[in-house]
């Protein structure tokens, strides 16, 4: 069992968690994902993890209520504990593997979007422990709904935006963009993306007309985390790819995000997934148990 010492709502439907785990915290790196599972019928639920403290063998998530195990999680104190919480899984960010030197020559812009923003965070902490800098936007529906403002303020050049303006400017993160490439004379050599399918695409299509190079998370398309229910399947330029297993972080200027949108829809019905089955065969179940081996 892997008990929660810190359990905590952050905004409405959106909820943190401090959850003893030393395995995971002493080998994690940001980018990666941990599948929690309350008990043992319980739904497996994959989640970028949002922070870690090896000393303290504690990994820290945040997620959104979306459903009922989602829900069932929230209920969940301190003194309670998860039947499973296996990890680190998927990729690290592939700046942890470059050599540190190199990236203090780089010019990093993170953009976070609502929840989004959790993932964001160690991966900005993890550049800070280096000596690296990095400007990081994070947006917000409103100011009620914005989360890890302290937390990331300490670790990054934050510019907060909110959509309805309720807290310190008003308009979505593609806008902050504009701004600090276009009137702020800023320049970046790498932006990473982490939010809403939507935000991912929109913001992939101005770092394309800015010529940034652009990494996103696709951690939303993903249901189970583990290679077999095909759900995370996405077309990376010309190649198949499941986000949980070679990713969760990919080249969003290689993503066509209505495809992988529509199929996502898609996912969430009986007869969409029969339907999906019937356009692409077996090929999003792995054989022989491999995690999507068979199309690399
Ligand atoms: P949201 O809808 O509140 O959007 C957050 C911000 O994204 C907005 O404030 C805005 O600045 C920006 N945005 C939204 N639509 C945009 C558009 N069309 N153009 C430009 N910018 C836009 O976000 P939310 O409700 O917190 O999002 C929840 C979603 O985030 C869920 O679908 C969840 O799956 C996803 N999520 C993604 C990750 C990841 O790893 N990518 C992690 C956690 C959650
Ligand atoms: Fe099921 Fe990736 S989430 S295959």
């Amino acid at each position: 069992m892997y008990p929660i010492l810190k359990a905590e709502q952050l905004a409405e439907k959106i909820f943190l968690m401090v959850v003893k785990a030393p395995r995971v915290a002493k080998n994690c790196l940001p980018g990666e994902f941990v599948i929690v599972k309350t008990d043992e019928k319980g739904e497996r639920i994959p989640l970028t993890i949002c922070d870690y403290d090896r000393e303290e063998g504690t990994i820290t998530i945040v997620f959104q209520t979306a459903g009922a195990s989602t829900e069932k999680m929230a209920k969940l104190k301190a003194g309670d504990a998860f039947q499973d919480f296996v990890g680190p899984l998927g990729n690290p960010s592939e700046f942890v593997k470059e050599d540190v030197e190199e990236l203090k020559k780089k010019k990093f812009l993170f953009v976070a979007g609502g929840v989004g923003t959790a993932p964001v965070y160690p991966q900005v902490k993890w550049l800070k422990e280096h000596g690296i800098e990095a400007d990081v936007i994070v947006g917000a529906k409103n100011k009620d709904l914005l989360i890890l403002e302290k937390e990331m303020a300490e670790v990054g050049n934050l510019y907060v935006t909110t959509d309805d303006g309720s807290y310190v400017r008003k308009g979505m993160v593609t806008d902050v963009i504009k701004d600090l490439v276009e009137q702020q004379g800023k320049k970046y050599d790498q932006c990473v993306a982490i939010g809403p399918m939507i935000m991912m695409k929109f913001v992939c299509l101005l770092t394309k007309e800015l010529n940034i190079p652009t990494i996103v998370s696709l951690n939303p398309i993903m249901v189970d985390g583990t290679g077999m229910c095909g759900a995370c399947r996405v077309t990376v330029g010309d190649k198949i790819k499941f986000a949980c297993v070679d990713g969760p972080e990919f080249d969003g200027h290689l993503i066509d995000f209505d495809a992988a949108m529509k199929r996502q829809q898609m996912y969430k019905t009986e007869e969409g997934r029969a339907l999906l089955k019937q356009q692409e065969g077996d090929t999003h179940h792995a054989p022989n148990g491999g995690c999507g081996s068979h199309v690399k």
